[in-house]
This record gives structure tokens, C-alpha cells and sequence, in this order.
């Protein structure tokens, strides 16, 4: 039988305190990244409300059962990802006017970590998957058989890896003899590549962090979360989102930019702005919340998590028609 896994949650008591101050009676909380739960837990521990957990990883259905059996119907499981929870609620009846709560807690569970087999991890040795759904395009088929050009932009863009042409380069010269298998395989060719002395962070932490992006859709699949959230949030509602990573930190304050009307409004650049568009959120973290020196003193992975939080207000949702012009 699989163990059961810890995780130390980040920023939980900052995300906790801000919905017991809405005084929620009734209302459902969507935790969108349900992960080991603890998140879901602390908002059914602490408030009266309902909690909708999301996640695409099946693994994680035997943290969700635990937490149905202790709260029976104030708690639901759906095995699904953000782009299909705005579907998925839709024929919940009880949702309606109703969802007081959404929250992102992104990146991958300490499940997906610590699992040689899940192949998220450079310093384990496991098959190259990394698919959080556990279906797709494997983390072996973009190393495997991707173009250099293709490898080396994916690298750079959503590893920021200053190295990626290089690393590109040698992948492809290793994968002329035989294919790549595992994460320490490539994880050796990686730092290999990369020049300089090991540091604290692994030369391969940047490659690792990019392909994993790509396998999962990350950036895409945050788009459609935020978008939905706009979309699903009853007035008065609360959007929290926690990053981990300065791309998706950023796609989530244009996000909010564009909500508030900070960002200028304008349906066509070839019209004048339109003047009746009022903002669909309230930011309310003007800067975003990061974990004290303590917490990070007892969880180190939480040094670069950054909280987000805005207020749906009244006005109608303004993302989309933003983005479509
Ligand atoms: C950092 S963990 C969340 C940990 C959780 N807050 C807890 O307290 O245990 C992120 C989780 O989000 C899930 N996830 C990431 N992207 C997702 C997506 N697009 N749709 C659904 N789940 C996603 C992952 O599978 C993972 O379990």
C-alpha cells in the first residue's frame, strides 16, 4: 500500500484568517488545488462553509476520501482540472450565487515530489513522466523526440534557463545513440551542461521546472482557473491565489490589473475607451503577501511563495472581452 505523505502547507494561516473574515454562512469554498488537502481542511475546520476540492491527479482520492468521511456533505471531490471546474459546478444546483471562495495553490504536491515513479524529481531516479493527470504527453516524449529549437525555447521561456540552447544541444547528441529514460539521466546531462561549481540550487531545477510546465499546461490551464474564477464568484467573493513561480505571479497580476481597470479598458484600439466598464475585481493585496521569516525558517520551499488576493465585486466579468480585442 502507497504511504501516506506530509506536506507543509504555505501561507495557510494568511488564506484561513481572510475567509473567517467574510463570516461565510452557508457558502461554498472551491479549493482548486486540493493536493494531501490541507488547505480544505483548514477552511472546513475553521469556517461554516462547504468546500468543492478540485484536483487533476488521482492520486490524491485517498486524502479526499478522508476528509468526506470527517465532514460527510460539507465536503465534495472532483477529480478535475481547472478548465473543467466552471463546467463541472454548473450542474451543481447549490453552487448557484453561491461560491464565496476560490482558491490556487500552485506547482506540484509533495505526492508528485516524492515519488520516484511520478518522475517529477531530479535527485530520484524515476521514469520521465511528470503528468499530474497521470494522461498526455510524457515528460520522455517532449525529450525524446522535440526538435532542438523546440527544446531549447521551451527552456528559456518557461524555465528561464539561460543555458537552454546548450542543454538543448547535448539532448540531442545523447538521444543520437539511445533514448533518455530517467530523471537522473537527464538530469546528469543537464548538469554536465550547465557551467560552474554545484550551488544550493540544482543546475537542473530550471530544465526540470520548464518541461514539467509544458507537460501540464501550467500557464494555460492557470488562464482558464483565473477566468473562471471571474466568472463563478459570487458577489462579495474572495480569489486567493498562492505562486511559486515569477510567470505565473505575473499572469496573475495582469489578471487582476485587467479586472480592476488598471490595465486600460478598451474593446478595439480603433474605438475610444468605452467608458460604462466598471472592474469586475478589488485587489486587496496591493502587494503580494510572502511567508514570514519563520515560516520559512521551518519550510524552506515556501522562500518564493506569493499570496494574491482580490474581492469580486457587483460588475459583470471584463477578462475575456479584454483579451479578445
Ligand atoms: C502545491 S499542491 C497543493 C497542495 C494543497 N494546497 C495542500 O494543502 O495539500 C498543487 C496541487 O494542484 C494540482 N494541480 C495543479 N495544476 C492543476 C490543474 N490545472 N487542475 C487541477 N489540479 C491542478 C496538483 O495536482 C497538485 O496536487
Amino acid at each position: 500500500m502507497d504511504k501516506i505523505v506530509d506536506h507543509i502547507p504555505v501561507l495557510l494561516e494568511e488564506i484561513v484568517d481572510n475567509l473567517k473574515n467574510l463570516k461565510i454562512k452557508n457558502g461554498i469554498i472551491i479549493d482548486a488545488t486540493f493536493g494531501l488537502g490541507s488547505y480544505s481542511n483548514a477552511i472546513l475546520e475553521n469556517t461554516n462553509c462547504k468546500v468543492y476540492g478540485f484536483d487533476r491527479d488521482p492520486e490524491v482520492m485517498k486524502y479526499a476520501s478522508k476528509l468526506k468521511e470527517k465532514y460527510k456533505n460539507r465536503f465534495k471531490f472532483f477529480q478535475k482540472k481547472f478548465s473543467e471546474i466552471e463546467h463541472t459546478i454548473f450542474t451543481e444546483i447549490e453552487c448557484k450565487n453561491n461560491i464565496k471562495g476560490i482558491i490556487f495553490d500552485l506547482g506540484v504536491s509533495n505526492l508528485q515530489l516524492k515519488k520516484n515513479k511520478r518522475g517529477f524529481s531530479f535527485k530520484h531516479d524515476g521514469p520521465l513522466d511528470m503528468r499530474m493527470s497521470k494522461e498526455g504527453l510524457k515528460a520522455f516524449d517532449v525529450i525524446n523526440n522535440f526538435s532542438e529549437e523546440n527544446l531549447s525555447n521551451i527552456f528559456y521561456t518557461l524555465g528561464d534557463e539561460v543555458y537552454s540552447r546548450k542543454i538543448a544541444k547535448n539532448i540531442v547528441k545523447f538521444r543520437q545513440n539511445r533514448s533518455i529514460n530517467t530523471t537522473i539521466e537527464l538530469a546528469d546531462i543537464i548538469r554536465k551542461t550547465v557551467p560552474g561549481r554545484p550551488k544550493k540550487i540544482d543546475k537542473a531545477t530550471k530544465t526540470f521546472q520548464a518541461i514539467r510546465m509544458l507537460v501540464n499546461d501550467e500557464l494555460n490551464e492557470l488562464k482558464k482557473g483565473l477566468v473562471t474564477s471571474e466568472n463563478i464568484l459570487a458577489r462579495g467573493g474572495t480569489l486567493c491565489v498562492v505562486s511559486f513561480h515569477s510567470k505565473e505571479d505575473k499572469l496573475v497580476k495582469n489578471f487582476l490589473n485587467i479586472c480592476q481597470g488598471k490595465t486600460k479598458t478598451f474593446i478595439s484600439k480603433f474605438l475610444p475607451p468605452e467608458p460604462n466598464i466598471k472592474n469586475s475585481f478589488e485587489i486587496i493585496t496591493k502587494k503580494p503577501i510572502t511567508p514570514s521569516i519563520r515560516e520559512i525558517k521551518i519550510n524552506p520551499k515556501s522562500r518564493s511563495a506569493k499570496l494574491r488576493i482580490a474581492k469580486r465585486t457587483k460588475f459583470c466579468p471584463i477578462y475575456n472581452r479584454e483579451i479578445a480585442a
